[in-house]
């Protein structure tokens, strides 16, 4: 490894990185994350913080959990690679797809197919859903229908769906006959609905809408996340997804209920759909699949979607899959965080926690009058939104909110902004004095405002 004055040297000079300016970046150069423990991350300069984001929404077990990165290791000296595609395959992605439909069985689920990550993920979902229609000779059905505020990745697939414009309108034109729906967003919404059950019913009405419009001939699938994650934590009325779910069914539209954040138990559940007490007909996973030690996503189908494929005829087979598709590290990575997952069963935790950073916030929210409102309450998925003016909404710009992150930061919590919201999604093994840190940092980033 290289000594830090070279890292600090070449540091955004070489990298382009996601989701973020490039000559910005080289302007203020990214932290420089060196190591890791428990649920602390350690910069380069020795400051170690709370990781109140949880990597990316993706680190559900910490960072010192060695049942995972020991059978990495030992997959890495068993067998690195080898494809998964037609006429070969390997004993953990064997073992990782049982226990993944099995997991994922009370949600309906009764077949899964590997990616690399949640984009991945998405768009093998989405083209899958076009193919079901076109097996069982109803080929017109092409279209997507999405929540707006809704995140489903950056392939063009996703990004399709995808319901927040910045990561749109710089790639557009994207797919054609993607339709957006408003989003369960009691805070701000066109039907100045701040009631969460009646603006469930009118998000649900304005869907019905939208299919009589398109003609629900011409409609593949609907894709939502039960609770939005990257959109800044928009929890929907526990009416909406059985609604949503309800109209899908009437019209014969797949629902796809892309649990990439809330799936693995962030909810308090294992999975938002039942959370919710939803079964969709395809779900997409990833991130807390692995805790993100090995990148691995997954789409998954229930049993009469699997049934149109597998007795299709032999020339209509599945063309798409990617080379790391079912890769034997990230299978067993799969395998052993699965077993982790189930055993240390922090859904409990995930619940009592997110309540204690939820409440936390919401007393935040008395006393700082920039805090505009406050989403959670389901599991460990809190968003903060900041305004300067509590009747106008008025977002807080980017430089107001880099303080607010730089402050928190330095008082030891590490927090995510995206827009003018805080967004919190701490691994699932937190403990109470970890979210009592990480509720004093918060103030700390409010205070310096
Ligand atoms: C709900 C949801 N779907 C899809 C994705 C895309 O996953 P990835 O970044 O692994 O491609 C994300 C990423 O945050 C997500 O939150």
């Amino acid at each position: 490894m290289k000594d830090d004055n070279y890292l600090r040297a070449h540091n955004a000079r070489h990298l382009w990185h996601p989701m973020g300016h490039p000559g910005a970046m080289q302007d203020t150069p990214p932290k420089i994350i060196t190591g890791a423990a428990g649920v602390e991350i350690t910069d380069i300069d020795g400051h170690s913080v709370v990781d109140a984001v949880g990597g990316l929404w993706c680190v559900n077990l910490g960072y010192s959990n060695d049942a995972i990165k020991t059978a990495i290791a030992g997959q890495l000296m068993d067998l690195p690679y080898y494809s998964a595609f037609a006429g070969t395959t390997n004993p953990a992605a064997i073992e990782a797809s049982e226990m993944v439909t099995e997991f994922f069985a009370p949600d309906g689920m009764a077949r899964v197919f590997f990616t690399s990550g949640g984009s991945d993920a998405v768009d093998t979902a989405l083209r899958l859903a076009r193919q079901y229609h076109k097996l069982r000779g109803e080929p017109g059905r092409t279209k997507f229908l999405s929540l707006k505020k809704g995140y489903h990745g950056t392939h063009f697939g996703g990004a399709s769906v995808n319901g927040n414009n910045r990561f749109r309108i710089a790639y557009e034109p994207l797919l054609s006959g993607c339709f957006h729906i408003p989003s369960p967003y009691p805070y701000r919404n066109p039907f100045n609905e701040t009631d969460p059950e009646k603006l469930a019913q009118l998000v649900a009405q304005a869907m019905e809408d939208e299919i009589a419009f398109q003609d629900p001939s011409t409609i593949a699938a609907f894709i939502m996340e039960p609770i939005q994650g990257a959109g800044g934590v928009i929890v929907p009325h526990e009416t909406l997804m059985p609604m949503l779910r309800e109209i899908c069914t009437r019209h014969g539209i797949l629902m796809i209920a892309d649990e990439v954040i809330c799936g693995f138990g962030r909810t308090g559940d294992w999975t938002g759909s039942r959370h919710w007490g939803v079964q969709p007909d395809m779900m997409t996973v990833a991130k807390g699949i692995t805790s993100a030690y090995f990148p691995v996503g997954a789409a998954l189908v229930n049993e009469a979607v699997a049934d149109v494929f597998e007795n299709a005829d032999r020339s209509q087979g599945i063309w798409h899959g990617y080379t790391y598709s079912a890769h034997p590290v990230g299978a067993a990575a799969v395998v052993a965080c699965m077993e982790e997952t189930k055993r240390l069963d922090l859904r409990a935790n995930a619940t009592a926690r997110g309540t204690q950073l939820y409440e936390g916030m919401l007393k935040l929210k008395e006393r700082y009058d920039i805090v505009g409102d406050v989403r959670g309450g389901h599991g460990l998925m809190i968003g903060v939104e900041v305004v300067t003016d509590q009747d106008k909404k008025t977002a807080a710009d980017p430089a107001m909110m880099g303080k607010i992150h730089a402050a928190t930061y330095e008082a030891g919590t590490m927090v995510r902004v995206g827009g003018n919201n805080i967004m919190m999604s701490p691994p699932l093994t937190v403990t109470e004095a970890d979210i009592g840190q990480v509720i004093s940092c918060v103030e700390a980033g409010l205070a310096a405002v």
